[in-house]
């Protein structure tokens, strides 16, 4: 059930949880398919059970009119670096509830060593993922700088901040990230050194998550989500994969579908992918549905606009879950190196 729509019943079979080999995830990536790893970060799923358990609460708290900033201020009291410079709520969104601004201080250094820059605007944007108050579902993101002209699209000192600064509120995430270069997700499948940013914390509720979309943002080499409590249900495919689907269950042809997917106002196209339970099956049956337990790792690649992963969300079960995910974008040079993270 998404938004009062039943798209069907899924039983998932586990003896079919089978680990992708290397060759298997590389040509997976190549064609844009999704890369489910089961149970990847299972042992933190388990080591990080009170962290995990802490961050449902606070959703559950939020969800009740909880003061956003009192979590953040109880999740970074102790950190030496950063500091709360504001807060505000764009009413252009209506899906936002509060961005939080963090800055860290500059400081001045001994002798003629150059003064450390202070870093600014950092954000923390908690918000509802749908314009629809039948969706509970909540989002928590780290950034920085202007939305409109997409700061965090270019290689910029503060992204590393921000990586530091979702692995200091969230436990679970320093262990997350920790997991992941040690499994060496997903380096193999890049061609060039890369860094996991913009962390999204998501808490699905049931019968709600995101519609079909893709996130192929300039520079942005693909998603990485990690199912740390309870489960999601995920459609997944390549974007000429799924319009071909549509298209069969349409009057369109597939090149219509292909094109005007990217529209954010095409009603007639929205409904087909979205509240077409018919589709949803299609695309189960192709084997582009995924259901992630907690521990699974799911891979979504983003080579361009043509050739990138679309994917739409259910979440299931009686309760939110808790998932974070991170964009996967190139490494930063060397001369955006802060040496206050290298030490921290
Ligand atoms: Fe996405």
């Amino acid at each position: 059930m998404r938004r009062e729509v039943d798209h069907g019943a899924v039983s998932p079979k586990v003896a079919e949880r089978r680990f992708p080999d290397p060759i298997e995830q590389r040509t997976r990536w190549a064609a844009a398919e999704a890369i489910l790893l089961p149970g990847l970060v299972q042992d933190l799923v388990l080591a990080q059970r009170r962290a995990i358990t802490a961050t449902l609460r606070m959703f559950d708290r939020l969800r009740e009119e909880g003061e956003f900033l009192d979590e953040l201020d109880a999740r970074l009291a102790d950190d030496e670096f950063f500091r709360y410079a504001g807060s505000t709520v764009d009413r252009s969104d209506e899906r936002e509830i509060e961005r939080v601004f963090i800055d860290v201080p500059g400081e001045s250094t001994r002798g003629d060593e150059p003064k450390r820059r202070r870093i600014k605007d950092l954000t923390v944007r908690l918000s509802w993922i749908a314009h629809d108050e039948r969706d509970a579902s909540l989002r928590i993101r780290f950034s920085f700088g202007h939305d409109a002209t997409r700061d965090w699209l270019e290689p910029d000192l503060r992204a590393a901040w921000s990586d530091r600064l979702g692995a200091v509120t969230f436990e679970e995430h320093a262990a997350l990230r920790a997991a992941l270069a040690r499994h060496d997700v997903p380096g193999a499948l890049l061609a060039a050194p890369h860094r996991l940013s913009e962390l999204i914390v998501y808490n699905n509720a049931p019968g709600g998550g995101a519609v079909f979309h893709h996130d192929a943002d300039p520079g942005q080499r693909g998603v990485v989500y990690a199912q740390l409590d309870g489960r999601t249900v995920w459609l997944a495919l390549p974007r000429r994969a799924l319009a071909e689907l549509a298209a069969a269950h349409s009057a369109f042809p597939a090149d219509e579908v292909f094109a005007r997917m990217l529209a954010h106002d095409d009603r007639a196209i929205w409904e087909l992918l979205n509240v077409t339970p018919a589709l949803t099956g299609a695309i189960a049956a192709q084997g582009a549905l995924f259901v992630l337990e907690p521990g699974d790792v799911l891979l979504l690649p983003s080579h361009d606009e043509e050739r990138c992963c679309w994917h739409s969300v259910f979440g299931v079960g009686r309760a939110p879950s808790l998932a974070h995910s991170l964009a996967i974008f190139d490494a930063l040079p060397d001369t955006l190196r802060d040496p206050r993270l290298e030490s921290a």
